[in-house]
């Protein structure tokens, strides 16, 4: 792919979980490209001051930057934005599905955690994927849509359940989604599934081992350059070789018949620790 069609003066971004982060590196990469940028975030000082950031670094200043205070697990507000938006850009080229709750932990959590972490990691990202799809099949330019998966929704760790389970099904629709885009003729649409390493909120604050948000965003454009579906990024504690020995483990588990996270299970786990480094 030619990065171009999605980060440059004739292109519109819109990117969720913008005020921080991998969000926030998204939106300064596609602004500094003269790129519009739709930044979307739960309304606040953050999101006010990323946006002040992007006009700041856009060549085309604050006719390219739409800030859209939000939260994406409610369709009814996405389905504003989506109107907003479509008047004043007329379209989508990128649409960066990143925002995150961390809330609840294993499989005891209350389920009103469960239901706003489904609803803004799984649901946030159907929702907008829904509004923008039809606005992408009407235009024969490219348009690119990436979700931002996690490890943690492929190699399932423990005390992480809620987490984990919207992760994963995110991975699965993101894999759905792709083939479905794919197999319709003529498609200009590709679905990417990013995968991060650990990453640290800024790039002023870099916690060891981690990797900053600008890493995983160059990461991310050499993976889609490639044309990748998994864009797989490593840290600087896990490589990618390691990630591919973890994930082949996992995956053995059902092969092999072993329980499941053996990785973490007393009986297995110092020969997963051993395969896996
Ligand atoms: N940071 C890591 O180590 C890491 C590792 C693997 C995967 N990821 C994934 O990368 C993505 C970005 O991670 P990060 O650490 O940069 O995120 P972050 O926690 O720094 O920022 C997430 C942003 O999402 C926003 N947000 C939360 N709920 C929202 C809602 N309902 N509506 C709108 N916005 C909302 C927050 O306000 C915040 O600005 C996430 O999808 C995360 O799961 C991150």
């Amino acid at each position: 792919m030619d990065l171009d069609t999605v980060f440059s003066p004739n292109t519109v971004a819109v990117i969720t979980g913008a005020a921080q982060g991998i969000g926030r590196a998204a939106c300064l990469h596609a602004a500094s490209r003269g790129a519009s940028v739709c930044a979307v975030d739960l309304p606040g000082d953050r999101l006010d001051k990323t946006v002040e950031e992007l006009i700041g670094i856009s060549p085309r200043g604050e006719d390219a930057i739409l800030s859209t205070p939000l939260d994406v697990s409610d369709p009814a507000q996405i389905s504003q934005m989506r109107q907003t938006l479509l008047e004043q850009f007329g379209k989508v080229s990128f649409l960066f599905n990143n925002a995150v709750t961390r809330i609840g932990h294993g499989h005891g959590a209350e389920i009103s955690e469960w239901r706003q972490a489904m609803d803004t990691n799984f649901w946030g990202c159907v929702y907008l994927v829904q509004a923008f799809l039809p606005a992408m099949k009407s235009t024969e330019d490219p348009s690119v849509i990436v979700n931002v998966g996690s490890k943690q929704g492929i190699t399932n760790p423990p005390a992480h359940t809620i987490y984990n389970v919207t992760k994963s099904a995110l991975k699965t629709y993101t894999e759905a989604l792709e083939h479905e885009i794919r197999s319709e003729p003529e498609s200009q649409i590709s679905a990417h599934l990013l995968i991060p390493g650990w990453t640290s909120e800024n790039e002023e604050n870099v916690k060891k081992g981690a990797w900053r948000p600008d890493q995983v965003i160059d990461h991310m454009c050499a993976g889609l350059e490639k044309d990748l579906f998994y864009i797989l990024c490593p840290d600087n504690e896990v490589s990618i070789e390691m990630d591919h020995k973890r994930i082949a483990w996992g995956a053995g588990d059902i092969i092999e018949g072993r329980p499941p996270l053996s990785r973490w299970h007393p009986d297995w786990k110092e020969k997963a620790s051993k395969a896996c480094t």
